[in-house]
């Protein structure tokens, strides 16, 4: 056991020594029956930003695999007779490619694939590449090879494996093949060539094709439209409580048209049109032309991993409003009340997507999808980052069709994207006014505020909606934004506070998800990944340590008989956890000095008696501004320690917590 102890353990173990007179004690509540936690309290806000979804969480490798971006051939080079056809098979993306005779018998007629940022491919995976096709020439069946490639391979053959398939008739129809990666490349191409028979036969040929797919056949939970495994598995590890998706603003959209619309994203993947997002100019310093949203991760998806990895679902729908930011003084993108209707029809027609019969209109879509039973959908989100009076007077027609409808449905609303000021205030008071279950509150702010805001729900009313922090994330200053240890330890210092108002905080989540380290746009973000890898930052790690370590009740932790809010640099939270028999005590110490401390339990009944072994986890770095990358993904990772039931002494662990450390003892009874 010993010898697992690291050194930033060592700092922050509790041992046992007669307790000091300058520790600081911090009083727990052991005998008090506590604050229920939401099982929702510690969730994911999950955006389609920084390439989260084509190029991310959905493991499609194909770039504009319908040929339905503005240009249709982007992510595509050709090579020979390739034409871009607009009368094909799926009456939502009708483009697709004809293949024909290039020419001249020696010349190649074939299309490449770039992916997202190269195509990563692992050695010895399995790859399915599908598409549909018909042959148009003259000939009664073509042959298509298809490649992975390495085109920067300095070797005598670029393809990597091949197989080929033969398009044997007139109707459009669906074929695959699998492809085994020899070799492991973040950076390989696709290719299909159509294949030159007779030289003399040649002239003839000509084939189409449309919905060019290629996916690994490891996927999470085996889908074959599914999801990349590794970042599935890194957000399945949060063991999150909800499931905020799909955004934030691109939920409302530059403008209407280009809000997110969910029935565009459910039925066929062939036959879901796309939308180009927003995320792919908002920034200009920061554009990405090519950034579409395909919706093959669409809300069945979206529900479905809600279910696979335990969390509530949590759909947000546009209010009517498109963002604001990008409209307002000058410009107006709102449906007027008169103009509301579609909208909270989409609204209610999710609800009976989510949770219909079978026989409903909505919910034979989920069970022809294969999913009959229904997703028990508990919450719905309306708008995201809306200010102003529009906002409640829309919100107010959704709050009165969804309560008449479906009464059981918690519905959230939102106190807009200040975490403060005149509109905040307003806001809030509109939530009151309209009766919603949860208000959205979302603050991306500088340290200063981390460190001077773990008391914020303190003070904050008992009475009418919770509150659901949901999108923050620590902004570092003066050019110190990005996923460096500090912010995560002030977020996990501020988090101490959350976790405290557990009766009015139900839900919280770090903003955003995921992110391309190729293609982002906003940073600081908790996932990151390449086309190979993924790396966890350190506010992830906090995440987890509290998602991990929820508890069932958030009990009362006191130093002089005052929340521990900052005091000497000191922030605490406890919680007992009834399913798993603990007590789980969270410290921060921002001091640049290690400080002593004493957890000490009161109110425990004679046999509660805690002298068992003590579980620490600590998250440390000596640079505050160091940080995970893909190259040293384990810079910064939280280690955990045994600290031995010799170290008791009448329900009081005293011992050290070492300078600028998030600590979470576990305490079994
Ligand atoms: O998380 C990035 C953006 O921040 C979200 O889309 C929006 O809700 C907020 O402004």
């Amino acid at each position: 056991m010993k010898a697992r102890r690291t050194i930033a353990a060592l700092a922050a173990m509790l041992t046992y020594v007669t307790m000091a007179a300058q520790a600081n004690i911090l009083t727990i509540d052991a005998g008090d029956k506590g604050i229920t936690i939401q099982k929702t309290m510690f969730g994911l806000f999950y955006e389609d930003i920084n390439f989260a979804a084509d190029g991310g969480l959905y493991a499609e490798l194909i770039k504009n695999r319908s040929f339905e971006f503005d240009d249709p051939l982007a992510g595509w080079d050709i090579i020979g007779n390739v034409r871009v056809m607009n009368d094909g098979p799926f009456a939502n993306n009708p483009h697709y490619l004809r293949l024909g005779y290039p020419g001249h018998p020696s010349m190649l007629t074939a299309i490449c694939n770039e992916g997202f940022f190269g195509i990563g491919v692992e050695a010895g995976h399995q790859y399915r590449i599908s598409f549909w096709a018909r042959t148009s020439g003259t000939r009664a069946s073509e042959q298509i090879s298809l490649h992975l490639c390495q085109p920067s391979t300095m070797g005598e053959d670029q393809s990597l494996c091949q197989a080929v398939v033969t398009v044997d008739s007139p109707e459009w129809k669906r074929y695959e093949a699998l492809l085994t990666s020899p070799v492991t490349d973040a950076k390989a191409e696709f290719r299909a060539v159509l294949v030159r028979e007779h030289k003399a036969h040649t002239p003839g040929q000509s084939v189409d094709m449309e919905h060019i797919s290629l996916f690994p056949v490891e996927t999470f939970n085996s889908d074959e439209n599914g999801l990349r495994k590794d970042i599935a598995e890194a957000i399945k590890a949060l063991e999150p409580g909800v499931f905020r998706f799909p955004g934030g603003c691109i939920v409302e959209g530059t403008n209407l048209e280009t809000r997110y619309q969910w029935k565009n994203s459910v039925g066929p993947v062939e036959n879901r049109p796309i939308n180009k997002t927003r995320w792919s100019y908002t920034f200009p310093h920061r554009m990405f032309p090519d950034y579409y949203q395909s919706y093959g991760l669409g809300f069945y998806e979206y529900f479905r991993f809600a279910e696979e990895i335990g969390a509530e679902p949590l759909p947000v729908v546009s209010c009517g409003i498109a963002c604001q930011f990008e409209n307002e003084p000058h410009w107006h993108s709102d449906a007027s009340l008169d103009e509301l209707q579609p909208f909270v029809d989409d609204a209610l027609d999710l609800i009976e997507f989510a949770n219909g019969p079978v026989d409903s209109k909505w919910g034979r879509v989920r069970a022809e999808m294969g999913h009959p039973e229904p997703f028990n959908l508990k919450y719905i989100g309306i708008g995201n980052e809306q200010w102003g009076e529009g906002y409640p007077q829309r919100l107010e027609v959704f709050v009165k069709a969804i309560r008449e409808k479906y009464p059981e449905i918690g519905i959230i609303g939102s106190s807009g994207p200040y975490k403060d000021g005149e509109d905040f205030e307003y806001l809030w008071k509109e939530m009151r006014r309209l009766g919603v279950d949860l208000v959205d509150e979302h603050y991306y702010a500088n340290e200063e505020f981390f460190i001077n805001n773990a008391a914020r729900y303190d003070s904050y009313p008992r009475t009418g909606p919770k509150v659901f922090a949901g999108e923050y994330a620590c902004h570092g200053v003066d050019g110190r934004k990005w996923n460096h240890f500090n912010a995560s330890l002030l977020e996990a210092a501020f988090m101490t506070g959350l976790e405290r108002n557990a009766d009015i905080v139900h839900m919280a989540s770090y903003a955003p998800l995921l992110a391309h380290v190729e293609g982002w746009q906003w940073r600081p973000d908790m996932i990151w990944f390449d086309n190979l890898d993924v790396m966890l930052s350190c506010s992830y790690h906090v995440q987890k340590m509290y998602s991990t370590n929820s508890g069932t009740h958030s009990l009362s932790i006191r130093m002089d008989g005052a929340n521990v809010t900052g005091q000497k640099g000191l922030y605490a939270s406890a919680v007992r956890d009834e399913e798993k028999k603990q007590y789980i005590v969270k410290v921060v110490n921002l001091a640049d000095q290690a400080q002593e401390i004493c957890l000490q339990f009161k109110g425990l009944s004679r046999k509660e008696t805690l002298d068992c072994p003590v579980t620490c986890t600590v998250l440390h770095s000596d640079d505050p501004y160091a940080e995970n990358t893909l190259e040293n993904p384990n810079a910064i990772v939280p280690v955990t320690s045994v600290i031995e039931p010799s170290s008791w002494c009448k329900n009081k662990l005293t011992g050290t917590i070492g300078p600028r450390t998030f600590a979470v003892y576990t305490i079994s009874y």
